[in-house]
This record gives C-alpha cells, structure tokens and sequence, in this order.
C-alpha cells in the first residue's frame, strides 16, 4: 500500500461556489485510485478561521487562543469531508494529534482530520504526519497550480516553479510572517520538515481534481515537483 498525505487548503475546500459539488468529485476521485493507497487528508480552516480570529484579535484575544479557534475551523471543514465518504473506509472522526491519525491510517483507508497544537498552520500537521508515517508522497492543494517566485495574486510578475528542491523551498517561504491566519504557499516549519525527512512533494492546483488523481497514478502532472535535497 503506497502511503499519501494530502493538505487541503480550507480555502479550497470551502470556497463560497459549488463547495458541495466539489467536495463530492474530490471524495468520489480519491476513492477511485485508492484500491492500493492509503491517505491521511489534511483540512484547512480557510475564510472560516480566519473571519473568526480576526474578529477575535479585534476584541482582544491572544494569539494562542486565536490559534485554537483556527483548529476548531480546521475539524469543521473534516467533519464535511469525512461526511462526504459516506459507506468508504474512513476513520470515523476528525484525528486531533498526529499520533492519532497513523493509528486512524493503520485501520482504514481514509483518515482525515484539521490542526493539532497552536502555532503552525495545517500544512506543518501534514509535513509532520508524513514524516511520522513515512508516507511516499505528500501533496499540498493550494488556491493557484504551484509555487510561485512571489504571490501571483499581488504580483503579474510573478512565475510558477515547475521544480525546486526542498532547500529552494525552505528558502522561498523563509520570509513568512508568523501569526494566527497568516498565509504563504506553505508555512515554513511544513517546509524545514520536508526538507529533513526528504518527503516527496507535490504543490498543485487543489480546484483541478483530474490533475491530483493524474498525480496520485504517478502520471504528467501540472503544479511544483518538490525533490528532497539541497
Ligand atoms: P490553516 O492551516 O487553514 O491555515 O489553519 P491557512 O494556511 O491560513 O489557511 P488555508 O486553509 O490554506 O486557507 C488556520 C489557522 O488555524 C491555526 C492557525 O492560526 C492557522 O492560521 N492552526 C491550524 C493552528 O494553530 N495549529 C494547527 O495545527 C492548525
């Protein structure tokens, strides 16, 4: 059984059209190619979590508690995907540690679950759960098809990387500020991780579902190829 762990960026998840829809493909998808792999789905807490901590830092909540509204954001958006398996293998709640999703992974097909401990974002729950799992590949669902040489939202100059090493990637998201709800391709503790553990990753576009099986098949897939190494 190959071993995929997959960060799902809340704001993909629950994007405010067709979220129903989607999450019915990205579910029906994955149950499609998973007759000999095993995944441990990552959900972030996207404009949920971070409406909720603005708010909250407007009325003078610290940032670790803040960081804790964002995990309970997180397991909201499991708890849909989780729904959405409905008969499949799936572990039947949202794991709340790390060490309880690879206990959830050992039983069944599909363990999903949000964040684990204030002060990272979901992607370093997923670095780590790779780490600890000695999963073959991790793939990170983002809003744009991959890392870019700066935000392409800000910036019309800025290129996608079809291929970088984890050393280029820990470099690349070294200047992210650090803070309840900040955002970046990838926190950077999720990258310091996949550069020590040599985990292969993928970035990819987490709206194109036909691109992420291509990918989970081991076929041409459009996104970042991140190689383990210097
Ligand atoms: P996300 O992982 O969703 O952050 O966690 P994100 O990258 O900003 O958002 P999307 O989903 O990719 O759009 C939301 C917030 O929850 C807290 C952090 O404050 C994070 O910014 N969080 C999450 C934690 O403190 N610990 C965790 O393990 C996970």
């Amino acid at each position: 059984m190959r071993k995929v762990v997959i960060s799902l960026g809340g704001s993909i998840l629950v994007k405010g059209e067709d979220d129903e829809a989607y999450i019915r493909e990205l579910v029906e998808g994955l149950a499609s190619v998973s007759d000999d792999v095993r995944f441990i789905i990552v959900t972030g807490g996207g404009k949920l979590a971070r409406d909720h901590i603005s708010i909250g830092r407007r009325v003078g909540l610290d940032e670790a508690t803040l960081d804790s509204m964002g995990i309970l954001a997180t397991r909201m958006n499991a708890w849909l995907i989780i729904g959405a398996f409905k008969c499949v293998d799936v572990y039947p709640r949202p794991f709340t540690s790390l060490e309880e999703a690879i206990i959830g992974a050992s039983a069944k097909k599909f363990t999903i679950g949000g964040g684990t401990h204030p002060g990272h974002t979901t992607d370093a729950v997923s670095a780590l759960i790779a780490e600890m799992w000695r999963a073959d590949l991790f793939i990170n669902l983002t809003a744009v098809d991959g890392a870019y040489t700066a935000d392409p939202k800000k910036d019309t100059d800025a290129e996608r990387i079809p291929e970088m090493t984890s050393k280029e990637l820990v470099e690349l998201v070294s200047g992210t500020v650090r803070g309840a709800g900040s955002h970046s391709v990838m926190d950077p503790l999720a990258a310091s991780v996949i550069h020590r553990a040599g985990i292969r990753t993928m970035i990819l576009d987490g709206r194109d579902i036909s691109n992420l099986l291509s990918c989970i098949s081991g076929e041409r897939t459009h996104g970042t190829v991140i190689a383990p190494g210097e």
